[in-house]
């Protein structure tokens, strides 16, 4: 039989470059005199540019000429930290798990809301370890919706059912689920409790129990 099919979010899965979102988006609302907490944060893990603006809002209505201008301003704050990112930036257990996987012979994905998200694997280093990277600009639905992760199914020629997802936001979880995939939720229960099995990171999981995940 075909090895299946592991697809991989990137942020708060392989890194952590939540903090680095949360500063850029911190640094526009202080520029704009806009209240953002930390905790305001947490909603906008795993969610679009334009869906985490909007967040950020709280309702607040600006033109679309400034929409856009807001959101280069936070991406170029955003990139400016990207230029610190190397491998020594990767979450503890992803080098291993991702060469363990490889070793075994599954397809190896990628599926990031991030526009930014091919910069950060060759800051990482570990672009050629990927068989299909659905970023930021492969599909129009962002997460929830779960075209992102079907997206990579097809780039791999795996049906849905022969794919597992790594994922840390709620909005990624329901995507796998709605994308009919079995999904490891990486964070706490109240975050990813819908998935088929949580756990703390790739440090946390064996290939073994991921595999058996398939045939659950
Ligand atoms: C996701 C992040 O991976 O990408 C979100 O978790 C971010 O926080 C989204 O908003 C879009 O990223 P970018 O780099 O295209 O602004
Ligand atoms: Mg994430």
């Amino acid at each position: 039989m075909v090895n299946p099919g592991l697809i991989f979010d990137l942020d708060g899965v392989i890194t952590d470059t939540a903090e680095y979102h949360y500063r850029g988006w911190k640094q526009l609302a202080d520029d704009e005199g806009l209240p953002f907490t930390r905790e305001d944060n947490e909603a906008l893990r795993g969610v679009s540019r334009r869906e985490s603006l909007n967040l950020l809002l709280k309702g607040k209505q600006i033109p679309e000429e400034t929409a856009q201008e807001w959101m280069t301003r936070k991406n170029n704050y955003y990139k400016a930290y990207l230029e610190d990112i190397t491998p020594a930036d990767l979450l503890p257990g992803a080098r291993s798990f991702l060469e363990a996987a490889i070793n075994a012979g599954a397809k190896i994905g990628l599926a990031s809301a991030s526009r930014n998200a091919k910069t950060v694997l060759a800051c990482l280093q570990i672009t050629n370890m990927f068989d299909v990277i659905g970023d930021g600009y492969a599909v129009q639905n962002t997460k929830p919706a779960p075209d992102l992760f079907v997206w990579v199914a097809g780039g791999f020629q795996l049906p849905v059912t022969r794919c597992i997802v790594f994922e840390d936001a709620e909005a990624g979880v329901t995507a796998a689920l709605r994308a009919g995939m079995k999904c490891v939720g990486i964070g706490p229960h109240e975050r990813v409790g819908q998935a088929h099995l949580v756990c703390d990171g790739l440090h946390d999981v064996s290939l073994e129990q991921i595999m058996a995940l398939e045939t659950a």
